[in-house]
């Protein structure tokens, strides 16, 4: 097989190279028969050329285009000529000129696809997946691979140029606590024993801090046993850092800076500085979540004083029972009928709340079943508050505040997609400061911690960590980037009396700490700097800075929604030597 070099990709001759003898080679997208001449849409990474086969040219060439199909791989060699003005395509980069071919080989030959290669494609996910390198073939899905590359690569230089080093940790560790499942690793030369593949590089980039590295960073994959959506892979990637000697404002303006960055290299945009910043507790409460997408309005308002002063028992008690009641109006949507009404009763049933109120404000009044309940002034009142203006639909949810926030926080951004209230060019970047250290668990009785339970608490909080461990706030913080949380840190506790004291706190007695945590425990007792880092979800910003619907899309090999690998069939049956060696029994009905 004759094999010359490539002169140019398929994405770059225009009219200046008209003249010029040129070899493309590539896959071919297309080909079309038209009386005599062959044309082919060559495709490599780079884009697409239209090369021609003429007999008149050249017969072997045209002869041997007869028998290609596409994904076939072939290298033609031929002069750039103009194209006949009206079959120009503007839409191309190369859409000014073709290839006239004088030379065909064909390097290989490929079985029809299961499906086309093209960018709008309603073919099953499945299907794709269980075929990705053809999938990945699609010019749409290798452009976020490199925007992919083109961040990890600007966070390098970054980072490089920040004075932090990067240093790999180990995979086949012991467990991280990050609030997740393990991954287990059998150990065969240990029988009985297991690795756990880690949730994080927390522990081990801490105790980098620990050895004196002051810098560090890693792109990194985290391994998680979750249950999967479309922003969660069991392994996924984290830009991943930590720094000594330094407090949560530097982390912060460090972050902006090289957030920046990337999305200048990716959209080639400014963004301006700094970014906001919303406490915890008004992330709350004005959006019914901790990860707000802050491009459209529609906040949340506390009307549980008027509601206490109705005659609506539902209301009445929610609030009685130390709970609240919240709403927001929904411009326009007083049109609603009854069943959609219903319908997001529903929806908002799932997320535990046990009804939905709602009011129509209408030119002449209000429109609502539970109207009855209030004095006309109380529902003005409420009308004012959530600034509802007649054709509007108030919604309102009485519960505990957690429900009352999930819930809303749904119906918010169900109303904000509905009514097309997102701008989808925005870049919304946002802090969430101010975390509580830990959350009431009340299915267990305990507190859990809200990061991870080697985050510090605010120094004035510390008298309270016993007393009121609920009121102590965290130094932790969270970067959300329009309703997605994009990444998470904090600065670390570094000094073991007080590591032991959280661990009391999370009731983790100290042995139990010292079996799990023995060495980092030990290590805060030699000297640890005071230090903090934060953690990016690679995938998760790719995915909104390529405009992506799932992390799927922007991950080479992901798995499905039942952690499966299509392509390869992962997990799959090992074989009885394999588990004797490993020293394990099944228990598996099959
Ligand atoms: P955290 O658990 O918040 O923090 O993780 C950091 C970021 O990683 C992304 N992420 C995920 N992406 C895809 N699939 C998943 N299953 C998944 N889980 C998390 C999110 C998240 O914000 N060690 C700490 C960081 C630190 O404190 O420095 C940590 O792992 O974007
Ligand atoms: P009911 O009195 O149970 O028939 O409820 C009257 C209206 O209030 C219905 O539209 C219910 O969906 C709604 N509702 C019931 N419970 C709640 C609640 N906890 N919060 C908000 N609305 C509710």
């Amino acid at each position: 097989m004759k094999y010359s070099k490539k002169t140019h990709t398929c994405g770059e001759l225009n009219k200046r190279e008209l003249g010029r003898q040129v070899t493309l080679m590539g896959w071919v997208h297309t080909r079309r028969d038209h009386g005599g001449l062959i044309f082919v849409d060559l495709r490599d990474r780079e884009g697409i050329t239209q090369v021609v086969f003429n007999p008149g040219v050249a017969a072997e060439a045209h002869r041997l285009a007869g028998d290609v199909r596409s994904e076939y791989v072939i290298a033609v060699t031929g002069k750039v000529s103009p194209r006949p003005e009206n079959t120009m395509n503007p839409r191309l980069p190369t859409g000014e000129i073709e290839v006239i071919v004088s030379e065909l080989t064909v390097l290989n030959e490929s079985k029809t696809p299961p499906f086309m290669i093209e960018d709008e494609t309603d073919v099953a996910e499945n299907l794709r997946l269980r075929y990705r390198y053809l999938d990945l073939r699609r010019p749409s899905l290798q452009k976020v691979l490199m925007t992919r590359h083109a961040i990890t690569k600007t966070v390098r230089r970054f980072l490089d140029g920040s004075g932090f080093i990067d240093v790999e940790t180990p995979f086949l560790t012991k467990s991280t606590p990050e609030g997740a499942r393990d991954y287990l690793v059998p150990s065969r030369v240990n029988p009985g024993m297991f690795f756990a593949l880690p949730q994080s590089p927390q522990l081990f980039k801490q105790i980098l801090m620990v050895a004196g590295l002051e810098r560090y960073y890693q792109i990194v994959k985290c391994f998680r046993d979750e249950d999967l959506r479309a922003d969660r892979q069991p392994e996924f990637t984290q830009i991943d850092l930590e720094m000594s000697f330094i407090d949560q404002e530097e982390i912060i303006g460090l972050m902006e800076q090289l957030l920046t960055a990337v999305v200048k290299e990716v959209k080639g945009s400014d963004i301006s500085l700094p970014f906001p910043r919303l406490s915890y507790k008004d992330a709350m409460d004005r959006y019914g979540s901790d990860k707000p997408d802050t491009r459209f309005g529609l906040e949340l308002k506390d009307v549980s004083d008027i509601a206490k002063a109705s005659d609506f028992k539902v209301f009445i008690q929610a609030v009685e029972l130390g709970g609240q009641v919240k709403g927001f109006a929904a411009p326009g949507m007083s049109g609603l009928s009854r069943k959609e009404v219903d319908d997001l009763t529903n929806e908002a049933k799932v997320f535990g709340a046990k009804g939905l109120a709602w009011i129509k404000v209408t030119d002449g009044g209000f429109e609502s079943p539970i109207a009855k309940f209030f004095k006309e002034g109380q529902v003005r009142e409420m009308a004012t508050r959530l600034g509802a203006k007649p054709g509007d639909l108030m919604m309102f949810i009485a519960d505990r505040s957690r429900i009352v926030a999930e819930t809303l926080g749904y119906l918010r951004l169900l109303m904000g997609k509905r009514l097309n209230l997102i701008d989808e060019k925005k870049l919304n970047f946002l802090w969430v400061t101010d975390f509580p250290l830990v959350e009431w668990n009340a299915d267990e009785k305990r507190w859990d911690a809200m990061h991870h339970p080697f985050t510090a608490p605010f120094d004035e909080d510390l008298p309270i960590m016993a007393t009121d461990p609920g009121k102590v706030r965290a130094k932790a913080y969270d970067i959300v980037l329009n309703g997605s949380e994009i990444g998470g840190g904090s600065i670390r506790i570094h000094r073991s009396d007080v590591q032991s004291q959280m661990f009391g706190l999370l009731n983790i007695s100290e042995e139990d700490a010292r079996k799990k945590f023995g060495f980092l425990l030990e290590a805060l007792e030699y000297g640890a700097p005071p230090h903090g880092g934060l953690a990016f979800g690679l995938d998760r910003l790719t995915a909104i800075l390529t405009g992506s619907q799932s992390i799927r899309d922007v991950i080479a090999f992901p798995k499905t929604q039942k952690a499966i690998c299509l392509m390869t069939e992962a997990p799959s049956r090992v074989t009885p030597v394999q588990l004797r060696e490993l020293s394990i029994k099944l228990d598996v009905v099959e």
